[in-house]
């Protein structure tokens, strides 16, 4: 069963662990990252970009999906379907198609109509007992199309949008999208702090968590981040097993061509890479 992600949230902060969300694209990223958590016994968040719900057909096909695998899987760890930076109409469609948790991502309006949407949505989630993430200060990179300038977030706007009654809170901490450049600072570890006590304790999430070395997850993880997203590192994983499958010439042997057989190897380092991030966040045995 789906649940929202607030309770998990909430016991990973205060086990100093966090849990991984991760994205998915189809049916092959979905079954490889509920079998791992599944095996290892971790709670897990399954992010939905709004392109990714648009590339599966919508979200109603994706609560399907997720639905009847979790049964299918016989999974019986805690499982949230959380829709990824979501616009404030995205929100309302994820919700009425299922989904127990959603992100609500104004962090480019003005503080205060990102205030003023972000409250509708609480309720609206909480009504229908779903979770709800906020965010303050734009995420850097570029994810499906929308480019932010890495920000770092103003600790008495995060309060603010926190004291709306969000569930978990991203903000801005000097964390980018996608590969991280070769001159990136790192993370900004005093906004971090600032930020925490600023908003009572909130679960507070990091995007961009590929390749943020181990030493600053760790940090990062003590000083309130209790859920960490993931996407690009298990696309490059992906991509480089099934580019190493069909570079040996295997799709040529035999009945290699079947797509079971050809994507089989970018499932398989899927699966290593979430085992990798849930041992680094401390989820693993957590279910
Ligand atoms: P990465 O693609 O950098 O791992 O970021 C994922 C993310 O933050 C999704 O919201």
């Amino acid at each position: 069963m789906l649940v929202n992600a607030t309770e998990m949230l909430n016991k990973a902060r205060d086990g100093h662990y966090a849990v991984g969300h991760f994205n998915i694209n189809n049916l092959e990223w979905t079954k490889a990252i509920l079998q791992t958590a599944q095996e290892l016994q971790s709670p897990v968040i399954l992010g939905v970009s709004e392109g990714a719900g648009k590339y599966m057909t919508g979200f109603k096909t994706v609560t399907a999906m997720v639905d009847a695998m979790v049964d299918s899987l016989g999974i019986t760890v805690p499982v949230a379907l959380h829709l990824d930076h979501g616009t404030y109409e995205g929100a309302k469609a994820c919700l009425a198609a299922g989904f127990s948790s959603i992100m609500f991502d104004g962090s480019h309006y003005a503080i205060e109509e990102n205030m003023e949407k972000t409250k509708e949505l609480v309720a609206l989630a909480h009504a229908q007992g779903a979770s709800i993430e906020a965010e303050v200060g734009a995420i850097g990179g570029e994810e499906d199309g929308v480019i932010g300038a890495g920000e770092v977030a103003d600790p008495a706007e995060c309060a603010q949008i926190a004291g709306l009654g969000v569930d978990f809170l991203a903000a801005g901490i000097g964390n980018i999208h996608g590969v991280y450049p070769a001159n990136w600072k790192g993370l900004d570890f005093d906004a971090l702090q600032r930020i925490h006590e600023a908003t009572g304790h909130i679960p507070l999430v990091l995007h961009g968590g590929t390749g943020i070395p181990a030493d600053m997850i760790k940090k990062a993880i003590s000083l309130g981040v209790s859920k960490i997203n993931v996407n690009t590192e298990c696309q490059l994983s992906f991509a480089a097993a099934v580019r190493k499958y069909v570079e040996e010439g295997k799709d040529k042997q035999g009945k290699g061509f079947d797509p079971r057989k050809l994507l089989a190897p970018g499932v398989e380092a899927i699966k290593a890479t979430v085992k990798e991030k849930m041992e680094l966040f401390g989820s693993v045995g957590k279910a």
